[in-house]
């Protein structure tokens, strides 16, 4: 090898096994093959020498260029492992891996996506209204007089427009008439408003599902036989269910729906869950004049209504006795969901 070229290699030979980070050994890298490193200067030399002696000065600028590179990678890898192990350092492999907490489903939804999937089973749509709602579709078209209580300002959330937060989801029942002709079979979960005192049993936000049935020959025994192989899907099939004649301005007759809840170590007692009732033929009438096809003629057409509390189940499936619960977000109460 020619001499010049084997002391270069030799000098960069001990430059690398010198460097003791990846900086030093990048360093000794543009040294010997940068532009203008010691390797690439003398290589440029091979155009001032004489013809006969160039193939083996390039043999001799092609071995050293190979061991200089290899040496290189190898202090790389070396340099590598150590960087690896210092990381690695006071991490016990072998110690169990953290838990991951992944979130889990509010009870609210849980309960909600159950009631949907009962009722789908029996043919039930889902529909949808809006939650600022103006008081046609909240009261009027749902035969509530206007000295009704549930109008009062006390009660109701209204806004300067004349518009409200909708008390309950009955008008997505009069927002489905307009847009639907018989059969009609729908269920509405969604938010209500109502200005009443929190506590432990009131929000001032809370959740309801309201389920409308019309048709040409809808019964009573329809309605109860319904909404009884509801709660009992969901509560249980040996639950005693009630149904207590009440008043609603859009049904006729109306009835309160109780579920008597049996608490290991409590008294058993009666709790009202939904209000419902055969839709009285005056919101068909008013609704019916405001159709071209007179599809929902109260001479011709009958159904059934009702609107349930799903705060109010799911309270009753897990035994919570604050409705805050719902929405205070504490961690401790949720996790017992997941
Ligand atoms: N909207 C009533 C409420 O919030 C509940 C209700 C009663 C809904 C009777 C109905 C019904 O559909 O038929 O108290």
């Amino acid at each position: 090898m020619n001499e010049q070229i084997a002391s270069i290699q030799t000098a960069a030979l001990e430059l690398i096994a010198a460097a003791s980070d990846e900086r030093s050994l990048d360093g000794a890298r543009i040294a010997v093959l940068g532009k203008k490193g010691t390797l690439s200067l003398a290589g440029a030399l091979i155009k001032d020498i004489p013809n006969e002696e160039k193939a083996a000065f390039g043999q001799s600028l092609n071995s050293a260029r190979t061991a200089i590179t290899e040496a290189l990678e190898g202090k790389q890898k070396t340099l590598q492992a150590i960087a690896d192990n210092a990381a690695l350092a006071g991490i016990d492999l072998t110690l169990p891996a953290r838990a991951l907490h992944t979130g889990s489903l509010h009870p609210l939804t849980l309960i909600r996506d159950e009631a949907i999937q009962i009722l789908r089973r029996m043919g039930f749509a889902l529909a949808d209204g809006p939650e600022i709602e103006d008081e046609y579709h909240c009261f009027d078209a749902l035969n509530t007089p206007a000295d009704h209580p549930a109008r009062n300002e006390k009660d109701t959330f209204y806004f300067d427009s004349g518009k409200l937060l909708r008390t309950h989801t009955s008008s997505v029942q009069i927002r489905t008439m307009e847009s639907s002709a018989p059969p009609i079979r729908i269920i509405a979960p969604g938010s209500a408003y109502r200005r009443d005192e929190i506590d432990a049993t009131h929000l001032s936000v809370f959740n309801q599902l309201e389920g409308l049935f019309v048709d040409t020959d809808v019964t009573l025994p329809d309605l109860k036989g319904t909404l009884e192989y509801f709660l009992r899907e969901m509560f249980g099939t040996s639950t005693e269910v009630r149904f207590r004649p009440h008043f609603f301005p859009f049904t006729e007759p109306s009835f309160e729906i109780d579920v008597k809840l049996q608490v290991k170590g409590q008294a058993p007692r009666w709790i009202e869950v939904a209000g419902c009732g055969m839709v009285d033929p005056a919101v068909f009438g008013s609704i019916n004049a405001t159709r071209k096809d007179k599809a929902l003629d109260p001479e011709k057409v009958t159904g059934f209504a009702f609107g349930m509390g799903l705060d109010r189940l799911a309270m009753i499936r897990w035994g919570i006795k604050d409705i805050r619960l719902l929405i205070e977000n504490d961690i401790r109460f949720l996790a017992q969901f997941a």
